[in-house]
This record gives C-alpha cells, sequence and structure tokens, in this order.
C-alpha cells in the first residue's frame, strides 16, 4: 500500500512540472466568459477581496496578463490579482493591476502596458480587491470562492484566506494572455586568448542577455550548456552581468561554449561562444648560434647553454633533434633548469680533416609545443707542435756517462697541448725524458 502511494506521488509530481512548463497560447482567456451576461446580482459591500479558486478561474500556462475584461455597476476603480497557491489556505500574491471602472453596465477592457503585466504559471488563480464598495457582480453557480470582508488597506502577501467566507458563483471578469517571448542572447565575438595571459576570475567576454518582454530583462538566468572540451568546466558565466570567467585554467583548446538564455517560462535561446586558447611558444633567446671549439676538446665538456624561455610554463625539457650523437649530447646543465650542447660522454672523433663544420639541431618542449635551433660547431684545427731547438749537432765523449743531458729540445704548442716527444727511430743509446716542471722534453 506504502509502495502504491509513493508511486502516486511521483507521477503527481511529474505531471505537475511538465504542466508548468506549458506555454500559453496567445489570446487564451481565464475568467468568467461573458461578464456582461452577470450584470445584475451586486453583493452590497465594502472591503471586499474575492479569490476565485476554480477550474475556469485557475492558470495552467506560462505567460502574461495583457488585459482584462470586465463589467462593473457603477464607477470606481478595483484591483485585479493573480494569486499562487503556496499550501492549505495561504496564497501569495503573484502580481495586480489596477482597473478603473468608466462605463457601468457594459463590458470593459483594460490592456496592460509591457512591464506591468503579471505573469502566470500553473495552479495560478484569478482574484479582485474592491478597498471600496464592491462594482463587480456576480451570479450563483457551481464553482467555488473566497471572500474576505472589511479589507480596506492594501493587501498583504502571503495571505492566509481560512478566515474567508466561501461561496457559489462567477465574478464578472476575466483575464487574456498573451505567451512570453523568448529571450535572445548576443555579443558573441571570437576570441584567442594565450595561456600566459589567463587567470582564474578573468572576464573573457561579457554577452547581453535580452526580452521583449520587460517583467522578465531583470530575469534572465544564464548558463553554460557545453560538452565540447569541457568548456563548463573551465568557464562560468554571471547571469546578471553576462560575464563569462574563467573558472579554472583551461588546457591548449578550442571551446564552442553553448550559452542559454532563459526566461522565467522556461523559454531559451542558444548562443555560442568561441574561446580558443593557445600556447605562448617557448623562445631559444641565443639560437641560431655559431662556436668554435677545438679538435682535442674532452668529452662530456659544456660547449654552449641554450637561453630557452617559456613564458607559461617553466619546465622546458631541451634536447637533440638532429645532430650526430657520437659527438654531441643536448642535456640539463647539472644543478640548474637550463639545457647545454656538450660533446658525448665517449671520446670524441673529431677531425678537422674530415668534418670542419657540425650543425646541431636543438629542440626545445613546453609540454604543448616544440620549438628549434640550430647551433653551428666550427672545429679548430690543432697546429702540430713546434720544435724550436733543433736541428743542432751535439759532440759527446765515446766515455760518457749514462743518462746525461745532451740537448733540451724546446717544443712549443699553440693550443698549449700537452707533448710528448719519442725519438724516431727508436734507439737504445739515447731516450728523450720530460724536464719538470715546464712541458719541455
Ligand atoms: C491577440 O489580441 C490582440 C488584441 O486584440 C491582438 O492585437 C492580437 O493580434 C491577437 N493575437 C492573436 C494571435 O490573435
Ligand atoms: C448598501 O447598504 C447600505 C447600508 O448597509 C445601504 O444604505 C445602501 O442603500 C445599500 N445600497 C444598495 C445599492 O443596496
Ligand atoms: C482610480 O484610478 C485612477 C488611476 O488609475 C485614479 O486617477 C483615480 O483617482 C482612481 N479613482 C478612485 C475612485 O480611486
Ligand atoms: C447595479 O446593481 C443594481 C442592483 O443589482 C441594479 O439595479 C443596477 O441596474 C446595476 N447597475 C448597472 C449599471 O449595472
Ligand atoms: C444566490 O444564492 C444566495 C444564497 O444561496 C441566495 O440568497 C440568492 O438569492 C441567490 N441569487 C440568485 C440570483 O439566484
Ligand atoms: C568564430 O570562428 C569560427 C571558426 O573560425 C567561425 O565559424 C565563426 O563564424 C566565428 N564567429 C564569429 C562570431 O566571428
Ligand atoms: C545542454 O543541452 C542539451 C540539449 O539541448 C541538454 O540535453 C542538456 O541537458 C543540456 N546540458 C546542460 C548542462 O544544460
Ligand atoms: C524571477 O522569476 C521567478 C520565477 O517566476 C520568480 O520566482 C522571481 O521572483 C522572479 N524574480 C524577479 C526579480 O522578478
Ligand atoms: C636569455 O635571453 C634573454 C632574452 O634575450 C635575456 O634577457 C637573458 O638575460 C638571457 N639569459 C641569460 C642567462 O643569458
Ligand atoms: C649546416 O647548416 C647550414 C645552413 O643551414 C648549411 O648551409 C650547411 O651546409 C650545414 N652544414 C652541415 C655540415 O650540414
Ligand atoms: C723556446 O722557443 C721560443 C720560440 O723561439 C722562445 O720564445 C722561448 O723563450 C724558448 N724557451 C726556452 C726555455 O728556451
Ligand atoms: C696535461 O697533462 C697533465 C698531467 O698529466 C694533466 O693534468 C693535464 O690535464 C693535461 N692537460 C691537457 C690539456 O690534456
Amino acid at each position: 500500500m506504502a509502495v502504491t502511494l509513493l508511486h502516486l506521488t511521483l507521477v503527481f509530481i511529474r505531471i505537475a512540472d511538465v504542466l508548468t512548463t506549458n506555454t500559453c497560447i496567445s489570446n487564451s482567456t481565464y475568467g468568467e466568459s461573458d461578464p456582461s451576461a452577470l450584470a445584475n446580482d451586486m453583493g452590497n459591500e465594502t472591503g471586499v477581496a474575492v479569490l476565485l479558486i476554480q477550474d475556469q478561474y485557475k492558470f495552467d500556462c506560462c505567460g502574461f496578463v495583457y488585459k482584462w475584461t470586465f463589467i462593473a455597476n457603477s464607477t470606481g476603480n478595483l484591483t485585479a490579482q493573480v494569486w499562487h497557491h503556496d499550501s492549505g489556505d495561504v496564497y501569495t500574491l503573484v502580481g495586480s493591476n489596477t482597473l478603473n471602472a468608466l462605463n457601468p453596465g457594459y463590458n470593459e477592457d483594460e490592456i496592460i502596458s509591457n512591464g506591468e503585466r503579471i505573469r502566470t504559471n500553473y495552479a495560478d488563480f484569478i482574484g479582485f480587491h474592491s478597498s471600496d464598495t464592491n462594482i463587480i457582480p456576480h451570479v450563483n453557480a457551481t464553482g467555488n470562492f473566497l471572500k474576505l470582508s472589511g479589507i480596506i488597506t492594501t493587501m498583504t502577501t502571503p495571505t492566509d484566506w481560512s478566515s474567508a467566507n466561501t461561496g457559489n458563483g462567477s465574478y464578472a471578469i476575466k483575464s487574456w494572455l498573451t505567451p512570453s517571448n523568448a529571450p535572445v542572447v548576443t555579443g558573441f565575438t571570437n576570441i584567442t586568448l594565450y595561456n600566459d595571459e589567463i587567470s582564474v576570475g578573468d572576464t573573457v567576454n561579457t554577452i547581453t542577455a535580452s526580452d521583449n518582454d520587460l517583467e522578465d530583462v531583470n530575469n534572465l538566468t544564464l548558463t553554460i550548456n557545453s560538452t565540447d572540451n569541457n568548456g563548463q568546466n573551465y568557464f562560468e558565466i554571471h547571469s546578471s552581468t553576462g560575464a563569462i570567467r574563467i573558472k579554472s585554467i583551461p588546457p591548449i583548446n578550442t571551446y564552442n561554449l553553448d550559452i542559454e538564455v532563459k526566461d522565467p517560462c522556461s523559454l531559451s535561446n542558444i548562443g555560442t561562444q568561441t574561446i580558443i586558447i593557445k600556447n605562448r611558444l617557448p623562445v631559444i633567446a641565443n639560437l641560431p648560434s655559431t662556436i668554435s671549439v677545438s679538435e682535442d676538446i674532452t668529452s662530456n665538456t659544456l660547449l654552449f647553454a641554450i637561453n630557452a624561455t617559456d613564458s607559461y610554463n617553466d619546465s622546458l625539457t631541451c634536447s637533440m633533434h638532429i645532430g650526430d650523437s657520437s659527438i654531441f649530447q643536448v642535456k640539463a646543465i647539472v644543478l640548474t633548469t637550463d639545457h647545454g650542447v656538450y660533446t658525448a660522454n665517449s671520446s670524441i672523433p673529431f677531425d678537422y680533416d674530415n668534418v670542419s663544420t657540425y650543425n646541431v639541431t636543438i629542440q626545445c618542449d613546453d609540454g604543448d609545443d616544440i620549438v628549434y635551433g640550430e647551433l653551428t660547431v666550427n672545429i679548430i684545427q690543432n697546429q702540430a707542435p713546434v720544435i724550436n731547438s733543433l736541428p743542432d749537432s751535439v759532440s759527446l765523449l765515446e766515455d760518457i756517462n749514462t743518462n746525461t743531458l745532451l740537448h733540451t729540445l724546446n717544443v712549443t704548442d699553440i693550443e698549449g697541448d700537452n707533448i710528448t716527444c719519442v725519438l724516431n727511430p727508436n734507439s737504445s743509446l739515447f731516450e728523450v725524458t720530460l724536464i719538470p716542471p715546464s712541458n719541455i722534453g
């Protein structure tokens, strides 16, 4: 039994939801179909408020009352009302229009201007209030109404009608409805931003929501409806200003944000805001460059420090894109975030006579894009050492002791390399040895 009740409740809620979104049909009417037929049945009461809680006077759509038709017994004013049923006997006043009776005994139309109209919704009801003598006639009929008396000041809302008299009958008033206009959203421009110039909270663009119904202009909701690259995770829209802001830093991508504007009748339109987030490319400031290195440079030696920067993401990685990896390597310079071009860890087969110039293409990657730069390495030929003190002849005694200095070789090398001297052909009688501490052998 409990299960059945729950089931019924759910069904009821679903039906109610569907009905609230009905849009009113143009010129549909709610209330007494022919007010003039009720012309001759008058009460004689002051300060009367009547709430017509019957189907004829019950709205079932979302729209606006743009016209009231009524008949009055005498000239005077009354307040036409729309009430929303909260619960029990409590109703909220949705809105009211003051009607001025000028032509008693005849149907009178009163057009309500755009901006002053009352919005209707499902389960709202027509009522009216006369703080003076009631001027709206009624006839006995089956439908119920609630009637409060002695109310001579403006009504408060919400109002508890539990003290009202109930009666059966119709009052000579009806409403004419017009559907709500769908709002529109404008001001979309294609926007391109670089990832190094955006922060959370930045306004990317401000769009404009508008509605021909003046009652709606301050009551439009804007939402991002986007399944494109999860744009709704990175951008948000502020309903009252139309500002599209960055909610969290978006990855590099193109975001087509579907932005929906909706009015209180759930009428909507969608516009598309395109936002392209680009990566700012890393920069290799000191390439291309040319360097010269000695032919006999040793292994694992830093030849060139790469000056590469990225304005967005500093974790740049540089490596060798094109080059001879048996000769060069590109790697991080120890204890820095920079990278350098080094000689390879193996012994370096530089040979000026064979290859005198190398090109090394370096790539630096910021995680989104790769840039390239070229380093030209010229090899400086290793000059042969020069013997400055030869040729010479030395006379020596036949019985000279072993290990006697015969001649000092003065040998110099332009690169300051270590020099070794040997006898050629080798001899068992003579030898060449280094005289410490200098490079003179
Ligand atoms: C609804 O009524 C108004 C006022 O009489 C009129 O101007 C309008 O054209 C009507 N609209 C339709 C759709 O009949
Ligand atoms: C309305 O009632 C008042 C007193 O209650 C009376 O003087 C007046 O004549 C009545 N008017 C009508 C139109 O019945
Ligand atoms: C009725 O309302 C009109 C304006 O809507 C006002 O000028 C007039 O004084 C009012 N008459 C009475 C009797 O309250
Ligand atoms: C106003 O009501 C009285 C009493 O019902 C009726 O005699 C009179 O004809 C009505 N006047 C008009 C203009 O309808
Ligand atoms: C309407 O009903 C009331 C109370 O039931 C009665 O006094 C009155 O005479 C009726 N009026 C008409 C026109 O039938
Ligand atoms: C934005 O760019 C896209 C793709 O380039 C294009 O189709 C669209 O018309 C552009 N929109 C605006 C408002 O310029
Ligand atoms: C976006 O629009 C689609 C189709 O109009 C709808 O099915 C979906 O629920 C909407 N999503 C959001 C987040 O509004
Ligand atoms: C906006 O519309 C909603 C739904 O009709 C209503 O509850 C709310 O009071 C309205 N707000 C304004 C400022 O009109
Ligand atoms: C790297 O290059 C930039 C731009 O030319 C320069 O400002 C900066 O001082 C350089 N850094 C080094 C370490 O040379
Ligand atoms: C290095 O690059 C330059 C310019 O691109 C080119 O002229 C040269 O031939 C290249 N040298 C080698 C050894 O590839
Ligand atoms: C070696 O020869 C060079 C060049 O002739 C000379 O400048 C230098 O003084 C000499 N060194 C010694 C130690 O003789
Ligand atoms: C020359 O030899 C000395 C001693 O062996 C060594 O310390 C030095 O590094 C060498 N220099 C070069 C340029 O090879």
